[in-house]
């Protein structure tokens, strides 16, 4: 078990168990007369119904999960992606498990079962607790409300079951949420069968041999912002990048804040992609000083010297290798 803490910038929340009776009446399954197998249009999708069908829910790009119990001292975990939110008040999700998995066995009404939402760095973790053949992985979990979670995982929660539900082949776990917390980073997706990566990556001009990044920077004039000074505001269509000279901005994204400093760039995708507008609110947290290159300056110098336009060519092209 590991005794690390939480990461920072986290958000957690610990909530109340139920009022009594708030689950009453929710126990009466639709599926009392369950439905019987029956051949499904898949349209031309193929010879085989089965895979076909299949392959279209692949089509359904989803997050990655371990989901973990615990009976005594002996800790189970499985990799699932079939998780979902149910309701916020009173707080649900729902699992969704193969019936010939170990892990049903230990999952019954009043038992807890934990969710633990995997970075994109963790697809190791992910086979490993698949039971794919993956070496040298020693997971480390640890407790809350009596329940394993993986840690560095980029979201848990701990769940105690209020219902369980026919599946057809899998078994439905709805969970009363007792433990949510969330930190920083990317989540691991999954989407047709293999795993994805989210392609937020805002670096691109960073990415470039310093000598052509400065040939571009060359054409660009110096700017100071005082203190609290909004530098950028998230969706205004605006096409300067900004290389940080000296001070430092504060940098706010959706589920993410983070500071930057000297020889930083800020806006390196807005400006040859300006008309989603941009990406973050930036604002000075001390006197800062920056270079600014608009798109015009920044097209001149990739035309006087296309070197500088290749490599961004293939800093992207490495992209798509990545996430391949
Ligand atoms: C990306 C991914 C998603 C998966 N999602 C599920 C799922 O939602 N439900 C499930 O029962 N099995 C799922 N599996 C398969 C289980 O992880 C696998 O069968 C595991 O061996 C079950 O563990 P257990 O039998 O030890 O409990 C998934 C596997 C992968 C790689």
């Amino acid at each position: 078990m590991s005794s690390q803490g939480p990461p920072p910038e986290e958000f957690e929340l610990v909530l109340p168990p139920f009022a009594p009776g708030a689950l009453e009446g929710l126990g009466d399954s639709a599926f009392d007369d369950v439905p019987l197998a029956e051949a499904i249009d898949v349209g031309d999708g193929g010879d085989d119904p089965a895979i076909a069908f299949r392959r279209t829910l692949g089509m359904f790009a989803t997050g990655v999960t371990v989901l973990t119990t615990r009976i005594g001292d002996q800790v189970h975990g499985m990799t699932a992606n079939a998780f979902m939110s149910v309701s916020l008040s009173p707080p649900l999700v729902l699992i969704s498990i193969d019936r010939r998995a170990r892990m049903i066995g230990m999952l019954h009404e009043g038992s807890r079962y934990g969710v633990s939402v995997l970075s994109q760095d963790q697809a190791v973790l992910s086979d490993f607790f698949a039971r794919r053949a993956v070496e040298g992985v020693e997971p480390e979990f640890v407790v809350v409300h009596d329940t394993p979670l993986v840690d560095g995982a980029l979201a848990h929660f701990v769940a105690r079951i209020v219902r369980s539900y026919w599946g057809g082949d899998h078994s439905l776990f709805l969970g009363q949420v007792e433990y949510a917390r969330y930190g920083e980073g990317e989540p691991l997706l999954f989407h047709g069968g293999r795993y994805e990566r989210m392609s937020r990556e805002p670096r691109l001009f960073s990415q470039l041999p310093q000598e052509l990044l400065d040939q571009l920077l060359l054409r660009g004039h110096e700017v100071t912002f005082p203190a609290g000074e909004i530098v950028m505001t998230r969706g205004e269509v605006s096409d300067t990048l900004m290389l940080l000279t000296s001070g430092s901005v504060r940098v706010e994204r959706p589920g993410r804040t983070m500071s930057l400093g000297a020889g930083n760039l800020v806006g390196e995708i807005e400006v040859l992609n300006p008309g989603p507008g941009r990406m973050a609110t930036i604002t000075a947290e001390e006197e800062t000083t920056a270079i600014a290159v608009t798109r015009a300056e920044l097209l001149e110098g990739l035309a006087a010297d296309p070197r500088a336009a290749i490599a961004l060519l293939e800093i992207l092209a490495g992209r798509f290798r990545e996430t391949g």
